[in-house]
């Protein structure tokens, strides 16, 4: 039994190559971040050869906020794809056909200079949005269900370290003397296709999921051939035996569609609170930070703002692993509460900062401290909290359609970042990180009285707890106290 929890040569080169696509996800999060004012000049220069005036400050920002934002436009649609392919074609073909996405991306943006046309980069933006939106619903399946259960904590939160290095990497890699800069910039964007040739390389050595194989090919010694090379031991009753225990425990609970999700009192309140938390993620203004700090930075007086933006990176990295230590050991609400008060605090920082530059040129280094504390309190709690919740709110049954509706809140709601913060910001001027204060503040409030804590509870006591709410009446504050009693 204990060779089983063994951590395998096969296993690990099975999830390193999954999480490629989770690199990917990150890499086009911030890969636009630092070659901004470049890529601008570059839509000013072919506006002024196509039309022969200068591009108007508007039209810029309109043009640039949706090559930004229209990745989660694909996003969205990407994520609700994942459903489409998983269990028709298994996970490992899955993630092995969406590279397809990745190359005629890269080629799309990586030609567009060439090609002297920035629909091209918005078109191949919104392609590589559609990759990563399937692949955040690809590796962490995968990655779930290879790995042993006492590991699949552990080697889940990859697939998020795995988010976060890919934003450090692409941040490096946007630096002027690297790729950031006027002539190399098409190949900075172009740079997709390089994990997506390794994950095409590596994955047709990687094997499918076991229980992919068991529970919906019915290939019973092929998964079993699968799980003795994953866990190093012809012994696999065990990992057997649970996934034949999670298949019938499928069959006997139907699937949930998303309607009935709204209407069935027992659901409303955790798909409620599954969707705040969604928002409180994205609307904290994380992605104004991984999209446009290096703006921010420049406006902050800051003397070298990639490196600022990089630094960034590599506090979002650091806390990333920080946070994976923790979150086992501290109850999820309490992570998230912490996360979202230091976030409005360091919002607070950014704006006296931004506002006071003028008078106090020091400020500019509060800003930096502040916008790195910000980043920090994300991945303590708003970063990983609310997907972990998500699983743990819902069951089997209506977990599929409660992935998708919070899916495509944090993707509408990421879009809505991407494309406002710049507007937002001409209206506000230094202040734009009141709203996200506000907002921080108004969802701090929402996870002190409504959400529950998730920590070493079956999901049939949380289950249970909604019910006897639902049928009370007193929406949201009966299921809270419950919980939070031993909090
Ligand atoms: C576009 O480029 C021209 C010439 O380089 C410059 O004068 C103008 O300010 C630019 N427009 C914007 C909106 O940046």
């Amino acid at each position: 039994m204990e060779c089983s929890d063994q951590i395998t040569l096969p296993l690990l080169f099975a999830v390193g190559t999954a999480v490629i696509g989770s690199l990917q996800f990150g890499y086009n999060t911030g890969v636009i971040n630092a070659p901004q004012t470049i890529i601008e000049g570059f839509y000013n220069e072919t506006w002024t050869s196509r039309h022969s005036e200068h591009i108007s400050q508007a039209t810029l920002t309109t043009l640039w906020s949706t090559s930004v934002a229209i990745f989660s436009v694909g996003g969205i649609c990407g994520a609700f794809s994942v459903s489409l392919f998983v269990n028709r074609f298994g996970r490992k073909n899955s993630m092995l056909m969406a590279n397809v996405l990745a190359f005629v991306a890269a080629a799309f943006m990586g030609f567009s200079k060439m090609a002297a046309s920035w629909e091209m980069l918005i078109t191949g933006r919104f392609i590589v949005g559609l990759y990563s939106g399937l692949s955040t619903g690809f590796v962490p399946m995968y990655v779930g269900e290879i790995a042993p259960t006492s590991l699949r904590g552990a080697l889940g939160t990859l697939h998020q370290l795995g988010v976060v290095v890919g934003i450090l990497i692409a941040q490096i890699f946007g630096i002027e003397s690297l790729l950031g800069n006027a002539s190399l910039w098409p190949l900075l964007l172009g740079f997709t296709c390089v994990p997506a040739v390794v994950q095409c390389v590596l994955l047709p050595f990687c094997p499918e999921s076991p229980r992919f194989l068991l529970i919906n090919q019915n290939q019973e010694s092929k998964a079993r051939s699968v799980l003795e090379k994953l866990r190093g031991t012809v012994d696999v009753r065990a990992d057997m035996q649970e996934m034949q225990e999670e298949s019938r425990l499928m069959t006997r609970e139907k699937p949930v569609t998303i309607p009935e999700l709204f209407t069935t009192p027992a659901y409303r309140q955790p798909i409620f609170i599954a969707v705040m938390l969604q928002l409180s993620q994205q609307l904290s203004g994380i992605n104004a930070v991984f999209y446009y700090s290096t703006g921010i930075f420049m406006r902050a007086g800051v003397p070298n703002p990639v490196y600022a933006t990089i630094g960034a990176g590599v506090v979002n990295t650091a806390f990333t692993v920080v946070s994976l230590f923790i979150v086992e050991h501290v109850g999820r609400r309490s992570l998230h509460l912490v996360g979202l008060m230091g976030m409005a605090v360091s919002a607070v920082f950014i704006t006296v900062a931004m506002a006071l530059l003028d008078q106090l040129a020091w400020m500019s280094y509060v800003s930096i401290v502040a916008i790195f504390c910000f980043v920090a309190f994300f991945e303590i709690g708003p970063g990983p909290i609310p997907w972990f919740i998500v699983t743990e709110l819902f069951s089997q049954g209506p977990r599929p359609a409660a992935m998708a509706v919070a899916g495509f809140a944090n993707w509408s709601a990421n879009f809505l970042v991407g494309m406002g913060f710049q507007y937002v910001e001409l209206l506000c001027g230094p202040y734009v990180f009141i709203i996200f204060t506000v907002l921080l503040l108004g969802f701090f409030v929402f996870t002190y009285f409504m959400v529950p804590e998730t920590k070493g509870r079956t999901f049939d006591e949380i289950a249970s707890s909604f019910r006897q709410s639902a049928s009370s009446e007193s929406f949201g504050k009966y299921a809270a106290e419950e919980f939070n009693s031993d909090f």
